[in-house]
C-alpha cells in the first residue's frame, strides 16, 4: 500500500470516476493533478448520479480529504457551482477540500479566445469542450497567467486585472472574435468568488507531502487520458495538460520517489470525443451499436462519442509512457451481445508493419489496423463481481487482452455501480490498493 496514480489509458472517459470513487475507500486523500472542468467523471451511488468536473471523485466518501493540485486550471464560478450542487445533495465539501494556491485561474476571456483556434476560418478545429482550457494553459506557459494566490491578493489582482484583460480584448478584436465582456463586472465577480474559495486555499504540495510523511496515503486522479496528453497524445488533437503519470508529480508537487504505483483505466473497447485520428473507429452502424449499448455521450458536452475496437498497440504505447502496474478494464458488459469482437493487434501502412506509435497525425491517419476476431460470449456480464462467474469466453477475451498488451488486468468493471466490479485475487492491483 502506498500512493497510487489512476489515469486514463485511451482518449478519456474510460470510467476513471467510478474506479477512483471505488478505490478511494482505501486511501486518505484523493488529489487531481491536471485539467479543469473539461473533465466529466461520472459516479453512481445507489440511484444518485454525480458528475465531478474539478473536484476529485474521492469527495463522495465521507471523511476523505480531496485536493485540487497546482496543475489544474480553475474556473471559480464552475468550482463553486459544483460545490453547491454536491452540498445540496448532502456531500460535505468545504471542510474536506483543499485548493492549491498555485493553480491557475480561468476567466471568461479564455473561452472567448478559444474561438481563435476553434472557429476561425482556415484553422483545424480540435473539437474542444469550449471551456477555455487551452487558452488558460497558454497563459500559464506564457508566464502571464493569474494564479489562485494572485486572485486572493486583492490589491495586486486589481492592479493587474485591467492590463491582463486589455491584452485579451485587443487580441480578440484583431482576430474578429470579440464578444462584449463587462470587464468591471467580471472583476467584481471574481473578487467575490475569491472570498468564497479563500478558506479552502493553501499550499497543497506542503499539505500532501506532510500527510505522506505522517503515514497517510494519496490516490492521484488523472483527468482526460494519455492519448490526450499534450506531449504524448495525438498532437495537436489533445488537451493542454499532462494527463499521463508524470503529470501527477508536476501537478501536485509530490515527488516521483513518493509514488508507488500506476494503474491505467481502459474500456473493453475504445471511444474518443472531438476530432483527431482514431485507427480502430467502428463505422457502418457498428459504432452506433456500441454507442447505444454503452450510452456513449459526453458527460460534459453531451456530444456523441466516437466508438471503436480495443487497440492493443495503443495500449502498449500508453503502458510504456505510464509504466502501468495493472489495468482496470471497464464496460465489459457493453460487449455482451456481439458474436465476434475484433481486437486490433497491430498496425500496417500499406504492406509495411508499423510497430511503434507514429508521432504525427498524418502518419497515424494512414495506419490500417490488423484485427483478430475473438469470439463473443452472448450472455450478460452486467453486475458480475467475481472473475469465475464471468462466461468463459468473456474470461478468454480479457486473457487475450492481457496476453497481447503484456499488462495485468487486475480489475474489471461490469456496470456503473461500486458493487459491479471484479478485483482479481492475488493481482498487483489488489496489493497496491490493499
Ligand atoms: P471518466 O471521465 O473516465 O470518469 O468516464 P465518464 O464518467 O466520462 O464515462 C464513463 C461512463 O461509463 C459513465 O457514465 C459511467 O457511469 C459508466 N460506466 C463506468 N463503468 C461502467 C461499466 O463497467 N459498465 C457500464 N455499463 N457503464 C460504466
Ligand atoms: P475526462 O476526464 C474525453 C477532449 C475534447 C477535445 C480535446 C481538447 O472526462 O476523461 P479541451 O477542452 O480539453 O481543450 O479539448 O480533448 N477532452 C476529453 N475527451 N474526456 C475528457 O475528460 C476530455 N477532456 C477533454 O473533446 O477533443
Ligand atoms: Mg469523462
Amino acid at each position: 500500500m502506498g500512493n497510487v496514480i489512476i489515469l486514463g489509458s485511451q482518449w478519456g472517459d474510460e470510467g476513471k470516476g467510478k474506479i477512483v470513487d471505488l478505490f478511494s475507500e482505501r486511501f486518505d486523500i484523493v488529489a487531481r493533478y491536471q485539467g479543469g472542468h473539461n473533465a466529466g467523471h461520472t459516479v453512481f451511488i445507489g440511484d444518485k448520479k454525480f458528475v465531478l468536473k474539478l473536484i476529485p471523485s474521492g469527495i463522495l466518501r465521507p471523511g476523505k480529504k480531496a485536493v485540487i493540485g497546482n496543475g489544474l486550471v480553475i474556473d471559480p464560478a464552475a468550482l463553486l457551482s459544483e460545490i453547491e450542487a454536491l452540498e445540496s445533495a448532502g456531500v460535505e465539501v468545504t471542510g474536506n477540500l483543499s485548493i492549491s494556491n498555485r493553480a491557475h485561474v480561468l476567466f471568461p476571456s479564455h473561452r472567448m479566445l478559444e474561438k481563435m483556434s476553434e472557429a476561425r476560418p482556415g484553422r483545424v478545429s480540435i473539437g474542444t469542450t469550449s471551456r477555455g482550457i487551452g487558452p488558460c494553459y497558454e497563459d500559464k506557459m506564457g508566464r502571464r497567467g493569474v494564479r489562485v494566490a494572485d486572485l486572493l491578493d486583492t490589491a495586486f489582482f486589481r492592479s493587474q486585472y485591467d492590463s491582463v484583460m486589455q491584452e485579451k480584448v485587443t487580441l480578440a478584436k484583431a482576430f474578429g472574435i470579440y464578444e462584449e465582456l463587462d470587464l468591471g463586472r467580471i472583476r467584481e465577480e471574481y473578487e467575490a468568488l475569491a472570498e468564497r474559495i479563500r478558506p479552502m486555499v493553501c499550499d497543497t504540495a506542503l499539505l500532501l507531502n506532510r500527510a505522506i510523511r505522517g503515514g497517510k496515503t494519496v490516490l492521484f486522479e488523472g483527468a482526460q487520458g494519455t492519448m490526450l496528453d499534450v506531449d504524448h497524445g495525438t498532437y495537436p488533437f489533445v488537451t493542454s495538460s499532462s494527463a499521463s503519470a508524470g503529470g501527477a508529480s508536476t501537478g501536485t508537487g509530490v515527488p516521483p520517489t513518493r509514488i508507488q504505483g500506476v494503474i491505467g483505466v481502459s474500456k473493453a473497447y475504445i471511444t474518443r470525443v472531438g476530432g483527431g485520428p482514431f485507427p480502430t473507429e467502428a463505422v457502418n452502424g457498428v459504432g452506433e451499436r456500441i454507442r447505444q449499448r454503452g450510452n456513449e455521450f459526453g458527460a460534459v458536452t453531451g456530444r456523441p462519442r466516437r466508438c471503436g475496437w480495443f487497440d492493443v498497440p495503443l495500449l502498449r504505447y500508453t503502458a510504456e509512457i505510464n509504466g502501468f502496474d495493472s489495468l482496470v478494464v471497464t464496460k465489459l458488459d457493453v460487449l455482451d451481445e456481439f458474436d465476434n469482437i475484433p481486437v486490433c493487434v497491430g498496425y500496417q501502412c500499406g504492406k509495411q508493419e508499423v510497430a511503434e506509435m507514429p508521432p504525427t497525425v498524418r502518419q497515424i491517419e494512414k495506419l490500417e489496423p490488423v484485427y483478430e476476431c475473438v469470439p463473443g460470449w452472448n450472455a450478460s456480464t452486467f453486475g458480475i463481481s467475481s472473475f469465475d462467474d464471468l462466461p468463459i469466453k468473456a474470461q478468454e477475451y480479457l486473457e487475450f487482452l492481457e496476453d497481447r498488451t503484456g499488462v495485468e488486468i487486475g480489475c474489471i468493471s461490469t456496470g456503473p455501480e461500486r458493487t459491479q466490479t471484479i478485483i482479481r485475487r492475488g493481482s498487483r492491483l489488489e496489493k497496491l490498493i490493499a
